[in-house]
């Protein structure tokens, strides 16, 4: 596939179809972690991302498979054996079609379109992606005409990447095309999914670094749960950090009153 960690598209045992991530990408190894855990929040305060998974993967697989390495300027070097983060593909790949981009035209219809990237924002602001907003569109390649459906991807530069801290910038986030910022009014807008972040319970996030690899932490597996308690800390400031861009030169929200 394309993109900076260089994943691959594999069909796995279960027979679904999985876009992986493995642990010695080019970017860095916390990028699984960062996957693993904004997945999970995304779905706490109910936005759409793939379903994920735990990909195994074998030294025999990779030996007679010449394609599984990675390549950067002058180097290449295989992929690891090991457990690697998967995104589930949305469908069967034979009969659905994926897009990253969307003409204006058929943008606007997407289902939920303003629910979806307005929680996204705020997922965004909470986690400090330091990466612009990417989502994938699909649909059966069957049904022409019918409307695309969106779901969240590339959450591994939430939490800075692998620095596991928090670099606030009103123009950090946004998405590349602005019409899906169009029915923004006000900080009403951002709901429900900003109050579920102001609500959120420790417990709940503790439950999502269940069972995070702790070879995907990079080298210091505890400072996950610090990462979790960070995030507690900062669920209230959200509100803070939308206004901040709001009033930001980038100017993102140009019917917000
Ligand atoms: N669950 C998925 N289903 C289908 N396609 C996907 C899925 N996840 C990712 N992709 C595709 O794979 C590409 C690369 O994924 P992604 O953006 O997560 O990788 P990346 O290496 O983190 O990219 P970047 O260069 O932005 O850091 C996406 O542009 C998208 O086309
Ligand atoms: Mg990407």
């Amino acid at each position: 596939m394309r993109g900076g960690s260089q994943p691959f598209l594999m069909c796995c045992d279960d027979g679904e179809t999985y876009v992986v991530k493995f642990s010695n990408n080019p970017q860095h190894v916390r990028i699984l972690a960062n996957e693993m855990l904004a997945s999970r929040l995304a779905t706490l305060i109910q936005l759409p991302v793939p379903d994920h998974a735990f990909v195994q993967v074998s030294q025999n697989l990779i030996s007679g498979t010449p394609p599984l390495k990675f390549e950067t300027v002058g180097h290449e070097e295989q992929c690891a054996a090991g457990l690697h983060f998967g995104s589930k593909f949305p469908g069967v790949p034979s009969q659905t079609l994926v897009v990253d981009f969307l003409p204006d035209r058929l943008l606007r219809k997407v289902t939920n379109l303003s629910s979806i990237f307005l929680g996204a924002y705020v997922l965004d602001k909470w986690t400090c992606n330091c990466d612009g907003r990417q989502v994938i569109f699909y649909r059966s390649i069957e049904q022409r005409g019918s409307n695309y459906s969106a779901t969240l991807i590339d959450h591994g530069f939430c939490f800075n990447d692998g620095e596991w801290n928090f670099p606030d910038s009103p123009i950090r986030s946004l998405y590349p095309r602005r019409l899906v910022y169009e029915s923004v009014r006000g900080l009403q807008s951002f709901e429900p999914h900003l109050a579920r972040i102001e609500n959120i319970q420790a417990s709940e996030l503790e439950g999502c670094l269940r069972d995070v690899p702790p070879e995907w932490c990079g080298g210091d597996p505890d400072q996950i749960s610090r990462l979790a308690e960070r995030l507690y800390e900062r669920r209230r400031r959200v509100r803070q950090l939308i206004i901040d861009a709001k009033e930001s030169s980038l100017r993102p929200f140009p019917n917000w009153g």
